[in-house]
């Protein structure tokens, strides 16, 4: 949830650090700060509550020298956000400083003994008590930085991605994981810190991306070592990372989530692409030709996700069901770690994650494990911490994604999702030759359905407008839509903070069809399948009652514009990739509507792109 950066090398690290903090910005935004160990020895802290460039600021006059720092964004777990809470936390001596990512649980336990032994805190913050714990260390059994820092590991029951400078050894940085990224970029003469590789890219393209257990030793003119929480030396592992400025910059866009809306036919061609062969009628994943016993022989699926990804996910499970015939249940990853549930050997748990580090998923995945199921991930980011913690899985390689609000993640896992659908059913033989190619066929076809959808961008940037009175939306559709109901609902209320809700539209009579009244904006997803006259329905049932109705319909349609106050027509598709093709427009109105309401659409209040935390 919070941004890490660090560098130790020639150079002046307060640029460095400042720009790695805007590219993490993503990561949370309600405070900023930087720790840096100047010209003269001094180690200078400087926070600020709000975005990186407050903290920019208010550094302006102040002493920024030295060619060593630590510097953090953050999202609050533990205090409020405010200046007095935001990282880097200094120890009491103000000799040492530190970073974090993640939660110490047993803080408060640690606290309080730390209080008895007399020693004070400046902030609420867990991150304080584990800096004032490792200094407490140090002096008690006269302990260098690292050692002590093993010590206190040893000790601390949580989550962590930890960065601390001491600046009586000026020439070192130690940090550590647990269950938070972290990835150390070695340069000529210098190394880097990141919670994901974008502070680094601009340096060098070798990463080690550390291990749960893993303390880095960042020496200047050593090598890097890593070591166990015991000391133990453990291999470098040293990756290139495949990733160019282009991927995480704006590109000529207002915002980097209309980038990504834009960006959606290029990343699926690039998600099939050396997938779907080029005639256009086979898949082929390389995880089903290495695990083809577990896949194939899989009694019941079971999806794991949290937000977006879990409506991708619930999409999917229909998917599984109707062209594989296997049983498929979709669950919250953060309910189902917390229950006792049924999985067995035969079961293949799927867990599905754009950014590859939610807290919840891992634990779901963790839990899965544990009960001897067979592990697949499907991630985006290259190297997070869930692929490595998955027995197999798929990337779906649709680049970075900086918007909060996820856009061509959920479309690239779709994309993906559908392909595994597809080899399964056609290795179980659940599916015709016929259906398969066709589908296949269809699914190359997407992209260039997608750029004609994006078309529907100028008209709905003036439709816009009309909804920002609105305090409640509903979405409504129905099979394969609804839960493109839910994820267009949940894009508007974090990006515009209108409540919405998502609806089966036949459920409304159920209930929700009491709140119809004229100032309750309706979207409805009615395009041509086999639910279409039901939804035709639905959509006079809300009429009758004074709704105002806005429908996503299939081009040729000349139903529905009799019944709808505005229509956003898309190209036709297979019933089952009608969400792909539809969630456009959904992403495009949340976007506006947002942008009109003079919203911060890529940094939503409250929000951060990677949950890391419960
Ligand atoms: O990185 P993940 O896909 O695991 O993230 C899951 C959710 O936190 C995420 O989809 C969230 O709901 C998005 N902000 C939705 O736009």
């Amino acid at each position: 949830m919070c941004g890490i950066v660090g560098y130790i090398g020639t150079k002046k690290a307060y640029p460095i650090l400042i720009k790695g903090l805007k590219r993490l910005e993503y990561r949370g935004y309600d405070s900023a700060g930087v720790a840096m160990i100047s010209d003269c020895g001094e180690l200078n802290v400087y926070k600020t509550k709000g975005k990186v460039d407050n903290l920019t600021d208010y550094c302006s006059d102040k002493d920024v020298t030295g060619c060593v720092g630590i510097a953090h964004t953050r999202w609050a777990t533990h205090g409020e956000p405010s200046a007095r809470n935001a990282h880097p936390h200094y120890s009491r001596s103000q000799n040492l400083a530190i970073i974090h990512n993640g939660i110490i649980e047993n803080y408060a336990d640690i606290k309080m003994q730390l209080q008895t032994k007399g020693v004070e805190f400046k902030s609420d913050t867990d991150t304080e008590v584990l800096v004032q714990f490792v200094e407490y260390i140090m002096v008690k059994k006269n302990l260098p930085l690292l050692e002590a820092v093993q010590v206190a590991l040893h000790q601390v029951i949580g989550a962590y991605a930890i960065a601390i400078v001491d600046k009586r050894e000026p020439r070192q940085i130690i940090a550590a994981r647990k269950q938070s990224p972290l990835v150390v970029g070695i340069g000529q003469d210098e190394f880097f810190l990141g919670s994901d590789a974008s502070p680094i890219i601009d340096y060098t393209d070798k990463v080690v991306y550390l291990d749960d257990g893993n303390i880095a030793v960042i020496r200047l003119g050593e090598e890097l070592k890593v070591l166990s929480i015991l000391g133990k030396e453990q291999q470098l592992k040293v990756s290139t990372v495949d990733l160019n400025l282009g991927q995480i910059e704006k590109g000529g866009y207002e915002h980097f989530m209309l980038k990504e809306i834009f960006e959606q036919p290029e990343c699926l061609k690039n998600c099939m692409r050396g997938r779907i062969n080029v005639e256009g009628n086979h898949v082929t994943l390389s995880a089903i030709i290495d695990h083809r016993r577990q896949l194939l022989g899989a009694k019941r699926i079971v999806i794991v996700a949290c937000g977006t990804s879990w409506h991708a996910g619930l999409i999917a499970g229909q998917l599984f069901e109707s062209l594989c015939h296997i049983p498929c249940e979709v669950e919250y990853a953060s309910e189902f770690r917390y229950r006792n549930p049924v999985v067995t050997k035969d079961d293949v748990v799927i867990a599905i994650s754009q950014s590859g580090e939610t807290a919840d998923t891992l634990a779901a995945i963790q839990l899965a494990k544990q009960k001897g199921a067979f592990i697949y991930g499907i991630c985006n980011a290259i190297g997070s911490s869930i692929p490595r913690a998955t027995d197999t899985g798929t990337y779906i390689h649709v680049g970075p994604e900086i918007g909060v609000a996820s856009t061509k993640a959920f479309t690239g896992q779709l994309t993906v999702l559908t392909m595994l659908a597809l080899c399964l059913a056609s290795e179980r033989k659940t599916i015709s030759e016929e259906l398969y190619r066709q589908m296949v066929r269809e699914l190359t076809l997407i992209p260039a359905k997608m750029e004609q959808a994006l078309k529907t961008n100028e008209q709905i940037a003036l439709l816009a407008p009309i909804f920002t009175y609105a305090r409640n939306c509903l979405y409504l559709g129905r099979g394969y839509n609804y839960p493109l109901a839910l994820e267009g609902a949940l894009k508007l209320k974090e990006i515009s903070y209108i409540h919405a809700e998502g609806y089966p539209a036949a459920e409304m009579k159920h209930g929700p069809i009491a709140l119809i009244d004229s100032e309750m904006p309706v979207f409805v997803i009615a395009t041509r399948d086999r639910l279409y006259e039901k939804v035709i329905s639905n959509i006079q049932e809300v009429r009758a009652r004074g709704g105002r109705i806005t429908a996503i319909v299939t081009e040729g349609d000349t139903q529905i514009q009799r019944f709808a106050d505005h229509i956003i027509t898309l190209p036709d598709t297979l019933e089952c990739f009608q969400p792909l093709i539809a969630s456009i427009p959904l992403q495009l109105l949340a976007y506006h509507i947002a942008v009109c309401k003079g919203k911060d659409v890529d940094r939503p209040r409250n929000l951060a792109k990677s949950v890391t935390v419960e």
